[in-house]
């Protein structure tokens, strides 16, 4: 899929279809009327037989209408012209879309950018719209004989001024880039655990420094590097899979000159299954525990983006790859660990072993000087229980990081909300014989878990997103995200200063 930004597009050939907004009281959009006009009133005289048209969400297609180019048109209702929201612009783009997917086009000119969306300008009618659209028609299909497949080739928008012209191939240009980190992340995070083990995020990680030959580096430490390390909780964890552990390293160098010579770094945790190892999980939904990599395919999804885009900062994203697996090998409820940082932890659960992936390598990550770490990880169900499956839960102690942090989720609507991270939860954490226990003792597992990293995170500024209701979606239609992708990068693109 393609976007495009034209001037004079009712002269470009083959644009083969059109969508086009009526609003209340029989007023039409600008291009609604262009047709209008050249068919003879078609449209008005649709929208007054049929009024309820006008409604957001409402829309219908219609084909070969007289004397227009257009062979196929979409025509959505955008209800009252002076009260759109943001939702009802995405209703708009929704129901579009719904019909899109009926016909076979592939060449389109979205209309609608002239909506006057409240709060929203060019810039993001944009971004929303190639976000929604790619999001929308984003198949998994590799490991299925289907013969469902998109043709929508190219989109088209147009605008009337030159400076209106340059904002829209600048949000083009971010959120093409966005999407495509998205969807590469939503490949990878879809993949069936027997392919997708921690050997395979480190081939993926591969692919990137040959997509991205100026930019990008990769490093990666096995299982011997990790022992020799001293990382032992990371070892752990993998100790019950015939699947090694992997940690990949992903270094973005900026050709450009940089901002800030120290890196931002993103930590994804990349369990390729978690079935809960000798803690074992309930066999429910236990399919769904593939997506325990989606902090790391959302780490290698923003490096792509952050490559795509060229952005002038030095990122480092770190895959932290490994299996959860019972067996005869397998770490138990009772063994005590000693970590990198030399902090012991008594293991009270094999399931809490997302935090011991992560505790090592956030330790690890010192010598790199980070100028900010932030952590992304399927992390703790409770998180889900505390703020549901839409909203992912973020916790630091740096206050200001944690407002760009929310200043990035309110642009994109990727949403956050911050958990906060008082004294008594930490009491939880004590255990009579080790310095740390690995589960809280008491309710508030999210939190008590970003409090368990935060032992380890004490050298540099330092956020934990826990994604496990964002990361994915349940069920038969089950699908990865891509979540928090378009937060990440945005938050990039701000300290940046590339943002509208
Ligand atoms: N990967 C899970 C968390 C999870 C569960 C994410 C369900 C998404 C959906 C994590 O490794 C885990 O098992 N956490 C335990 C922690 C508990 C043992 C303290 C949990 O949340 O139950
Ligand atoms: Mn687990
Ligand atoms: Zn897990």
């Amino acid at each position: 899929m393609k976007c495009f930004i034209k001037d004079k597009i009712l002269n470009i050939p083959n644009i083969e279809s059109i969508i086009i907004g009526v609003f209340q009281s029989n007023k039409l959009s600008y291009f609604a009327k262009k047709i209008d006009v050249k068919s003879n009133g078609y449209i008005s005289s649709l929208i007054r037989s049929e009024p309820q048209l006008s409604k957001p969400g409402n829309g219908v297609f219609l084909y070969k209408i007289p004397n227009i180019n257009f062979k196929k048109v979409i025509l959505v209702g955008c209800g009252d012209k002076d009260t759109i929201t943001y939702e009802t612009y995405i209703k708009i783009i929704h129901k579009s879309i719904n019909i899109l997917k009926t016909i076979v086009t592939p060449t389109i000119f979205f209309s609608l950018l002239d909506l006057n969306v409240k709060s929203y300008n060019l810039y993001w009618k944009i971004r929303i719209f190639i976000d929604i659209i790619y999001d929308s028609f984003y198949i998994f299909n590799k490991y299925k004989k289907s013969n469902k497949y998109f043709n929508l080739k190219k989109i088209y928008f147009t605008y009337i001024s030159k400076k209106e012209k340059e904002i829209g191939k600048k949000a083009i240009k971010h959120s093409i880039a966005i999407s495509i980190g998205k969807s590469y992340a939503k490949n990878l995070a879809n993949c069936p655990p027997n392919i997708c083990n921690p050997a395979y995020l480190v081939t993926c990680a591969k692919q990137l420094k040959h997509k991205y030959k100026n930019t990008i580096n990769v490093s990666v430490l096995n299982a011997t590097k990790i022992k020799n390390l001293g990382m032992n909780a990371y070892l752990s964890v993998g100790k019950g899979s015939k699947n090694k552990p992997y940690i990949s390293i992903i270094k973005y160098k900026s050709i450009n000159d940089v901002l800030n010579k120290k890196p931002i770094i993103f930590l994804g945790k990349g369990v390729t299954f978690d079935s809960g190892g000798i803690s074992i999980k309930s066999s429910y939904a236990m399919d769904e525990m593939k997506y325990d990599m989606c902090g790391a395919a959302a780490v290698y999804g923003i490096l792509l983006s952050v490559a795509q885009l060229n952005l002038p900062i030095n990122i480092i994203g770190i895959l932290a790859g490994s299996e959860n697996m019972p067996d005869g090998n397998s770490f138990r409820p009772g063994d005590i660990i000693k970590t990198m940082s030399g902090k012991t932890v008594e293991i009270i659960n094999t399931d809490a072993e997302g935090r011991l992936l992560l505790c090592d390598t956030l330790t690890y990550l010192e010598k790199y000087d980070p100028e900010i770490v932030i952590d992304v990880a399927t992390l703790t169900g409770a998180c889900i229980t505390a703020l549901g499956k839409n909203v992912s839960g973020f916790m630091t102690k740096d206050k200001l990081l944690s407002q760009e942090l929310i200043t990035a989720s309110n642009q994109t609507n990727d949403k956050i909300w911050r958990l906060p991270m008082f004294d008594e939860y930490y009491e939880e954490l004590k255990s009579n014989i080790a310095d740390l226990r690995n589960v809280g003792s008491g309710t508030a597992g999210a939190i008590t878990a970003a409090c368990f990293l935060s032992h380890f995170s004490k050298k540099y500024r330092w956020a934990h997103l826990d994604i496990a209701g964002t990361a994915w979606t349940s069920g038969k239609e089950k699908s990865a995200t891509g979540r928090p992708i378009n937060l990440l990068i945005q938050f990039l693109l701000n300290r940046c200063k590339l943002s509208q």
